[in-house]
């Protein structure tokens, strides 16, 4: 009897779906596994092949018809214009996209990356280059111009404070973080978005990504002023930014006496549609903002838009169209950078409040599609990229199903995040 079930035992684990302690069927991980052994790979193989060329990838450039645009945008190929569409060069089309300079808005995303597969593999050769790609962000600590220094600092100098702290990372990630409270408006009670545009005061809401920089640094200090302006902007644009269906309005911009200019849409259908990245910062923002607070009004704001993403999805697999009301026809492309954001969001959610679990069934079905041969690059492929099928800026004909850094990027943290909320190590996979 016992040699049987030795038997048994030997044959299931060889395939890894039993587990001979509990008699109970184990979960199959082979995709997780998988998922985290390409992305590490497509990672070294970038960053060796960059060497000391202090670039950092950010997409593949895409080209655009404007018919398809049309038809995208459900708008007369006669009137349509936009003032920001990209232009690339015929011969630039199909190969690898580079930040523009570290002040480009996704200039963190692959030294970010680098940190997150360190964190996954423990390999060396990964925190080497995470540390040197996070290092040509360092003038940034001095830039003014965006509220994008968020983003472009924490995934970038943060992680590399929560992995491989350092003194004069922690100065750069303070400095930053000054510089964007000097974007803080108290009369309005918001972090100014962008300088560019003809808007008064536009505040878009992936600014709520960046107020993670904020409480990081009210963490590291224990200067509470960080966070309590993260967290008025966080209540304004609660007030603002949502509709009764609580979508989320891209952009809201406002007078200088805190009144509503108007609320429109930069990047997505139309001014009153769901542009699906919008709704994935939004989900993530104040699941931040809720863990930082415990304010029950932020969870409610998270769990609400969580439901409006789960009941607007179109797709079998779950990756939502770059807008929850594209037209839902075989030709629109998806984000896949949507879908990482909100698996990441999610899980987080799914740890702070009652009913966590249809959170974390719903982000580990994302992350099972992401991780599937439809979305995960083929080692060698891709031009390094992890993840395929993201949309950029599909109104500005900018990055249309093509890989994008902070799909990667969020792909990465959702993996991570998952693997800690399960308890799984990936040695042991
Ligand atoms: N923050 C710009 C974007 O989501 O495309």
């Amino acid at each position: 009897m016992k040699k049987t079930l030795l038997l048994v035992c030997a044959v299931a684990s060889l395939h890894g779906l039993y587990s001979c302690t509990s008699g109970q069927p184990e979960t199959d991980y082979t995709w997780l596994k998988n998922a985290v052994n390409s992305s590490a790979k497509q990672l070294e193989q970038t960053a060796a092949e960059l060497g000391d060329s202090p670039l950092l990838p950010r997409s593949i450039w895409t080209g655009y018809d404007m018919d398809f645009l049309c038809r995208q945008l459900e708008r007369d190929p006669k009137t349509f214009k936009d003032s920001l569409r990209m232009k690339p060069a015929a011969e630039a089309l199909g190969t690898r996209r580079y930040c523009f300079s570290v002040r480009d808005w996704t200039s963190g995303f692959f030294p970010g990356s680098l940190w997150y597969a360190y964190q996954l593999t423990g390999s060396q050769e990964l925190k080497r280059e995470a540390v040197k790609f996070t290092n040509y962000l360092y003038p940034v600590r001095e830039y003014t111009g965006s509220h994008d220094i968020g983003f472009m600092m924490n995934c970038s100098y943060g992680n590399a404070y929560r992995l491989a702290p350092a003194d004069s990372v922690r100065e750069a990630l303070v400095q930053t973080a000054d510089n964007l409270c000097g974007r803080f408006d108290a009369t309005i009670g918001c972090i100014r978005s962008w300088d560019f545009g003809h808007w008064n005061f536009p505040v878009i809401i992936d600014n709520m990504m960046n107020l993670d920089l904020l409480f990081h640094v009210t963490h590291l200090t224990k200067d509470d002023r960080y966070k309590n302006l993260a967290l008025k902007h966080a209540e304004t644009t609660l007030k603002n930014h949502f509709r009764a269906d609580h979508s989320s309005y891209h952009v809201v911009s406002y007078n200088n006496d805190g009144s509503v200019e108007l609320k429109c849409t930069h990047q997505g259908k139309n001014d009153e549609s769901s542009w699906a990245r919008g709704q994935a910062w939004a989900v993530y923002g104040y699941t931040s903002c809720y863990r930082e607070s415990k304010n029950p009004l932020f969870l409610k704001q998270a769990e609400d838009v969580a439901h409006l993403i789960m009941r607007s999805v179109k797709t079998d697999d779950l990756i939502p169209l770059w807008d929850y009301d594209a037209p839902d026809t075989p030709e629109t492309p998806r984000d896949a950078s949507a879908a990482a954001v909100t698996a990441s969001a999610l899980i987080e959610l799914s740890t702070l409040c009652e009913n966590g679990k249809e959170y974390l069934d719903y982000a580990e079905k994302l992350l099972q599609s992401l991780s599937s041969e439809r979305y995960l690059a083929k080692v060698g492929t891709n031009q390094g990229f992890i993840l395929m099928h993201s949309t950029g800026s599909l109104p500005n004909g900018s990055e249309i199903d093509t890989p994008i850094n902070y799909a990667d990027y969020y792909y990465l943290e959702a993996l991570v995040r998952y693997m800690e909320v399960k308890g799984i190590d990936f040695q042991s996979l």
